[in-house]
């Protein structure tokens, strides 16, 4: 197997290292000893990642902190403190640093812990989904829910290093496997041609979750994100664009009471998206069908389930957190791999409600 390392340059700060390889787990005890020094660490995961066995030769390196139960239902400050807390009883200082093992949810709580602690500490991510490898564990995004919204607390707080085990995605169910790729289509949309066919070429041997093949999908998702991570770190313009059919897919995933994965919701935001560059003329039938017959692939139902009204999703859309005068903006494509940017630069557009209407009603189930 081989081991890749992609830099990503940072406005604000150095760059840092994201390692990819298949069995890298039991090598980063003494990879982080190496990168960070003596230093007293934490580590954070969750109840399934601990069971998975996915942080048995971490865990001699430093204190456990285990989330349980696993998920959005523990993504609130009252874990934060927790973790914090625990970091204090143990005597542990500005030299101190915590590792992330786990997927999205690990990530964004221990990272937002990093960025508090005595002022911030570094933080190391050790992804372990298909969704964390590919997305949430690049770029520095971390927070919290409230008990009003989504990531309603957080910072930006850039990793000291990412390392990719791909040979963890072995113990993922497989809905929340197919679910999480959708964030690599997602990338390969929305900026490489070259990986679009990859995964179209490919796709059945990453299902069956081959270690190589899993390998070149997380270097091409951490090359497409570190790049657009660092022309744009805390999101102000370029960075929208990685929220290509999140836009309509957030309103779906929270309209479903979370019952949709965030990535199933992705699925059929994105097919909305490209009904919606259809209406706008910048988009084609045959396009929409190719990119179809990929998310076919992850056997993701690509319609919105019967019990959600379009209202609803129209209340959830003017609610959204990105919304300007009660109406989000769009990341939209020209083609793959062409990302439509208007006259002012702005990679993030105001669709009408009625054109988005139109997207909404074709995708009623
Ligand atoms: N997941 C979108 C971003 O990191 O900006």
């Amino acid at each position: 197997m081989k081991s890749l390392t992609v830099q990503i340059p940072l406005i604000e700060s150095s760059s840092y290292d994201i390692k990819i390889k298949a069995g890298l787990l039991k090598d980063l005890p003494k990879i982080i000893e190496d990168k960070l020094g003596v230093c007293s660490k934490m580590i954070v995961t969750d109840s399934n990642v601990k069971n998975s066995g996915h942080i048995d030769s971490l865990s001699l390196c430093g204190e456990v902190f285990v989330i349980d139960p696993p998920g959005e239902c523990n993504k609130y400050m009252h874990t934060v403190v927790e973790i914090l807390e625990q970091m204090e009883q143990k005597t542990m200082g500005r030299d101190s640093a915590i590792i992330a093992v786990g997927g999205g949810t690990v990530g964004d709580m221990a990272g937002f812990a990093a960025s508090i602690f005595k002022r911030g500490v570094p933080i190391i991510h050790v992804p372990t989904t298909t969704v964390s490898q590919a997305d949430s564990s690049i770029g520095g995004k971390t927070g919290v829910d409230s008990s009003i919204s989504k990531n309603a607390y957080g910072a930006f707080w850039h990793p000291a290093a990412v390392f990719i085990d791909v040979e963890t995605l072995k113990t993922l169910d497989q809905r929340q496997f197919n679910a999480g790729l959708v964030e690599s289509i997602k990338h390969a949309l929305i900026s490489d041609l070259t990986y679009f066919e990859y995964l179209e070429d490919n796709i059945d041997t990453i299902l069956n979750r081959d270690n190589a093949t899993l390998e070149e999908v997380a270097l091409f998702n951490s090359k497409v994100k570190s790049s657009i991570v660092s022309i744009d770190p805390k999101e102000k313009n370029q960075r929208r664009i990685l929220n290509y059919g999140h836009t309509i897919g957030h309103a779906i995933e929270s309209a479903s009471n979370f019952e949709l994965l965030h990535g199933e919701a992705v699925a059929i935001g994105i097919m909305g998206a490209s009904i919606i560059e259809i209406e706008l003329g910048i988009g084609n039938i045959q396009r929409l069908e190719r990119v179809k017959k990929l998310l076919n692939k992850l056997s993701i139902p690509l319609k919105i389930p019967a019990n959600i009204t379009k209202e609803q999703i129209y209340s959830l859309l003017s609610r959204d957190k990105k919304s300007v005068n009660g109406w989000p903006k769009f990341a939209l494509i020209e083609d793959i791999a062409k990302v439509h940017i208007d006259a002012d630069n702005q990679w993030a557009h105001r669709v009408d409600p009625s054109v988005a209407g139109i997207a909404i009603d074709q995708l009623m189930g």
